[in-house]
C-alpha cells in the first residue's frame, strides 16, 4: 500500500463533505457513464473494488444482485459502509478491509467487478487487472473508472489557465511520462498513477477482455442547467469509464 488517506481523520471527514459523497447516486455527476454500461445484475454475485462508503454495493442489492463482497483498504470507509447499510441489506453485503496492492481475489467467483475511481490509486494496474480477470466467471463484466489520463498528466499541480479572451484552457503536459503524481486534493497531498489511455485499454485486452465501451464523461444538458460549477467540466473529460467482458 502506498498511502491510506481516508484513514487520517481529517482528511476523512472532509472528504464526506463532498457532495458525491451524499447516501444517493444523484450526487455522482458521472454516474449516467457508468449505469449505460450496467448489465442485469439480478441474481449476480459482484465484486466492488475500493468500495468507498458502499453506495455502488447498495445499489446492486437494490438492483436484485445477490451477494456482494466490497473490498477497501481504509477501517473509516469500510465503518462508514456498514453503518449507512440497512440490516437486510447488510445480509447480503460482505464489507472486507484489504490492500488491493497485494491482496488475491477469489478464483471464478464473481459475475461482475465494479471499480469507482480506485484503479488509479494502485501502482501495479497490470497485477490488478490479472487478479479481476482470473476472478469472473466466463463472461464476466469488468467496469471500471478512473480519473481521465488527460486530467491525471501533469507534472504540476493541474489547473485550468484562462486566456485573455477569458476562454479557458486544461493544459496537457508530461501525458506520456507515466508514473506517480503528487497533488494537492482534499486536504493535502496524494499520490496518483498517471496512465495513458492506451495502458489502460491494451492491459485489458491483454489479460483477454474484450471492451465493450468507453466513455468520457461530461455534464450533460440537465446538469449544467442544474449545476453551474460543472460549467467548465466541458473543456476536458475528468473521467474515464472502460467496460469490459470476460471472453472465456
Ligand atoms: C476516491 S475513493 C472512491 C470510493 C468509491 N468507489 C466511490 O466511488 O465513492 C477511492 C477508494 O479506493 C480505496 N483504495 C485506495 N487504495 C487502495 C488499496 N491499495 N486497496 C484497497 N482500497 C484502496 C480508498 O480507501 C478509497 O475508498
Amino acid at each position: 500500500m502506498q498511502q491510506n488517506l481516508y484513514d487520517d481523520d481529517e482528511f476523512f471527514n472532509k472528504y464526506l463533505e463532498y457532495p458525491r459523497n451524499t447516501n444517493d447516486i444523484s450526487g455522482i455527476q458521472e454516474w449516467d457513464s457508468y449505469s449505460r454500461f450496467f448489465p442485469n445484475m439480478k441474481g449476480m454475485k459482484i465484486c466492488d473494488i475500493g468500495c468507498g462508503t458502499g453506495r455502488f454495493s447498495r445499489y446492486a442489492i437494490q438492483q436484485g444482485a445477490s451477494h456482494i463482497i466490497a473490498y477497501d483498504l481504509s477501517r473509516n470507509m469500510i465503518n462508514k459502509a456498514k453503518q449507512l447499510t440497512s440490516e437486510t441489506d447488510s445480509k447480503y453485503i460482505d464489507y472486507q478491509i484489504e490492500d488491493l496492492e497485494t491482496f488475491s481475489l477469489p478464483t471464478k467467483q464473481f459475475d461482475m467487478v465494479f471499480s469507482c475511481l480506485t484503479l488509479h490509486f494502485l501502482l501495479d494496474l497490470d497485477r490488478i487487472i490479472a487478479n479481476i480477470y482470473q476472478s469472473l466467471e466466463t463472461n464476466g463484466h469488468f467496469l471500471f473508472a478512473v480519473e481521465h489520463p488527460i486530467y491525471t498528466s501533469s507534472i504540476k499541480q493541474p489547473c485550468f489557465i484562462e486566456l485573455e479572451s477569458n476562454h479557458l484552457i486544461w493544459p496537457v503536459s508530461d501525458y506520456q511520462d507515466e508514473g506517480s503524481r503528487k497533488t494537492n486534493w482534499v486536504k493535502g497531498q496524494v499520490i496518483k498513477q498517471h496512465r495513458k489511455v492506451e495502458t489502460y485499454v491494451n492491459t485489458c485486452l491483454k489479460h483477454g477482455f474484450k471492451i465493450d465501451g468507453i466513455s468520457e464523461w461530461g455534464p450533460t444538458e440537465k446538469q449544467l442547467k442544474e449545476r453551474v460549477d460543472l460549467k467548465n467540466e466541458n473543456h476536458r473529460p475528468m473521467f474515464l469509464t472502460i467496460s469490459c467482458i470476460k471472453q472465456n
